[in-house]
C-alpha cells in the first residue's frame, strides 16, 4: 500500500505546490489583533482539506486564536499519532524587503540556484504542515492511514501558545495519543537530514521605564535629570561581561552541562563558522568564551534584546529627553533552567541595578523550558527510517536553537515524547523577509511523512 501512497503523492506533486500557496496567501498573522479573521479564516481552510481527506474535524475555540483538530477513525489495537503544528505566522515586517509579498507566495530559485517557495510561513510552519496534510490524503486515497491520528494545529505558537496548555489540559482525553509528532524545525544542511532531540526554552520580558513626567529639550534639562534612554542603556549594557557571559546571578546555576559525548559529536558536523558569518555578511562572530559555535546555539542560554524604543523615533534629529523607554529581552534557556526563576532573577536584576529616581514596570511575554525529548527507543529508529526513505540519508541527530513550547505542555499533560522532524533549511530565513521553503525539501518532507505513518504503525497501541 505504501508503494500506492507514494505513487499518489509523486502525481500530486503540482497540486500539492497549489494548495500550500493557497494557504500561504491567507495572512495568518497571530500578533496583530487587526488580523483576527484571517485566522479564522486559515483554520477554516485547513479544516475544509482535512474534511475532504475524510478526518473528522472541528475547529475548536480557545481563550485566543482557535484550534483545528482533526481525527481519523480510531481503532483499537493500533497506536495513535498525535501530529501537531501551527498555522499562524510572525508578522512579515519590514515589508519593503520582500523581494515578492509576504502573501503572495512567488516560486523562484534562491541564492544557490534551488526553487522554493516565498512566503511568510512558507517553512514555519504552513510548508510542513502541508507535507503531512499530503501525507494523510495519499494514505486516505489509498484506504486509509494505518495508524490512529489526532491532527492538532494551533495559531498562538508564534506567540508564545499562551491559551494551548489549558486546551490541552481540557480535551487531553481526547488529544490521548501515544506519540506527538511535529515537523516544525530543520536539517542540519542540504543534503544532511535530522532529528532534532532538544528546544531551547524561552523567557520573554518587556521593561519600561519613565523618568519625568514629559519629554524635556535635551538642552535645557540634559545633565541634570534622569534620561530613561541613557539609563536603560546602561542597565541592558550590564547584562552581559566581557567575555560573552550574562550577569545575572544565578543565571547558569541549574544549566546542564554539555557531555563531552555531545561536544565531540558536535565538533564533527559539516559546520564552517566562516562560512556561517560570511552569509550573514558579518566579519567574524561572537558568544560567550569557551564555547563552539553550535555549542552556543543549542547548549547555552543567552539573553538578547529583540526590541528597543526610547527618545525620538522620526526622521532627522530631535534634541530632546523622552520621558520613557523600553526594552524588550529574550533568554533562551537550556535543560534544567527554570524559567519562573530566570524570570524573577532577570527582574530583580534590572530593578537593583536601576537607579532609585526612575520608575520600571515589567510585562511578560511567555515562559517555557527547553525541552529534550529522548531517542534511543523504537519511535525514533522508525522515524529516523522514515527520514531515510524520503532524503535518501539517514539523519544525524541534532539539537535546535529555537523554542516550541508545546513540546513541553505535551509531555506534562498527555505524558508522552515529541518526534521533531524537521525540512527546512538553514537559510530558510524564518521570521526574516524572504522567508522560503525549498522545493525539494517539500516534495521529500511528504514522502517522509508518508512512509513515517507506515513505519509507525509498529509502535504498540
Ligand atoms: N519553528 C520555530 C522554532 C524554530 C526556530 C525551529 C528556528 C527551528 C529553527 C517556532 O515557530 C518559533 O519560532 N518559536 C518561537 C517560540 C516563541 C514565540 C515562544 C521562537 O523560538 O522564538
Ligand atoms: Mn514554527
Ligand atoms: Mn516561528
Amino acid at each position: 500500500m505504501l508503494d500506492r501512497v507514494l505513487a499518489t503523492i509523486e502525481s500530486r506533486r503540482h497540486q500539492s505546490l497549489s494548495a500550500l500557496k493557497e494557504l500561504l496567501s491567507i495572512p495568518s498573522v497571530s500578533a496583530k489583533p487587526e488580523h483576527k479573521n484571517d485566522m479564522v479564516r486559515c483554520a477554516t481552510w485547513l479544516a475544509d482539506q482535512l474534511k475532504y481527506a475524510g478526518l473528522e474535524t472541528a475547529i475548536m475555540a480557545t481563550g485566543g486564536h482557535p484550534c483545528v483538530v482533526a481525527k481519523n477513525k480510531h481503532e483499537k489495537g493500533r497506536p495513535t499519532i498525535l501530529f501537531y503544528g501551527h498555522y499562524d505566522v510572525q508578522p512579515p515586517e519590514p515589508l519593503e524587503q520582500w523581494t515578492s509579498p509576504a502573501f503572495e507566495p512567488t516560486v523562484r530559485k534562491d541564492e544557490n540556484g534551488y526553487n522554493a517557495v516565498y512566503a511568510r510561513g512558507a517553512v514555519d510552519d504552513k510548508g510542513q504542515v502541508w507535507c503531512h496534510i499530503e501525507a494523510l490524503l495519499a494514505w486516505q486515497a489509498n484506504g486509509g492511514l494505518p495508524v490512529n491520528i489526532t491532527v492538532l494545529i494551533e495559531g498562538e505558537e508564534e506567540v508564545g501558545s499562551e491559551h494551548l496548555e489549558a486546551f490541552i489540559h481540557t480535551h487531553r482525553e481526547a488529544l490521548k495519543a501515544d506519540i506527538c509528532v511535529i515537523s516544525d524545525t530543520g536539517q542540519f544542511d542540504r543534503g544532511v537530514p535530522a532529528i532534532t532531540y532538544s528546544l531551547r526554552g524561552l523567557v520573554y520580558e518587556e521593561i519600561f521605564l519613565t523618568g519625568p513626567s514629559h519629554d524635556l529639550h535635551s538642552g535645557g534639562y540634559g545633565g541634570a535629570v534622569p534620561n530613561p534612554a541613557n539609563i536603560l542603556c546602561e542597565v541592558l549594557g550590564s547584562l552581559h561581561d566581557k567575555e560573552g557571559r550574562v550577569t545575572i546571578p544565578g543565571f547558569y546555576d541549574d544549566v546542564q552541562k554539555l557531555s563531552d559525548t555531545e561536544r565531540d559529536m558536535w565538533s564533527r558536523l559539516p559546520h564552517d563558522d566562516e562560512a556561517f558569518a560570511a552569509e550573514l555578511k558579518v566579519p567574524f562572530l561572537n558568544g560567550e568564551k569557551g564555547y563552539s559555535t553550535l555549542e552556543r546555539l543549542w547548549a547555552r542560554p543567552t539573553l538578547d534584546i529583540n526590541g528597543l524604543t526610547a527618545g525620538y523615533q522620526g526622521h532627522g534629529a530631535k534634541t530632546v529627553i523622552g520621558a520613557t523607554a523600553s526594552a524588550k529581552v529574550s533568554m533562551r534557556l537550556v535543560p534544567n533552567q527554570d524559567p519562573i526563576k530566570i524570570r524573577e532573577a532577570f527582574e530583580k536584576t534590572v530593578k537593583d541595578r536601576l537607579p532609585k529616581n526612575v520608575q520600571v514596570r515589567f510585562e511578560s511575554h511567555g515562559c517555557s523550558p527547553a525541552a529534550i525529548v529522548p531517542i534511543d527507543n523504537l519511535a525514533t529508529r522508525l522515524a529516523a527510517e522514515a527520514v531515510e526513505a524520503g532524503f535518501g540519508k539517514q539523519p544525524t541527530f541534532i539539537r535546535c536553537g529555537g523554542s516550541i513550547p508545546v513540546v513541553g505542555t505535551i509531555k506534562k499533560e498527555l505524558g508522552i515524547d515529541t518526534l521533531l522532524i524537521g525540512f527546512g533549511l538553514p537559510d530558510d530565513r524564518v521570521h526574516s523577509p524572504n522567508e522560503k521553503f525549498d522545493l525539494d525539501s517539500f516534495y521529500a518532507g511528504q514522502k517522509v511523512a508518508a512512509v513515517l505513518y507506515d513505519k509507525l504503525a509498529k509502535l504498540n497501541g
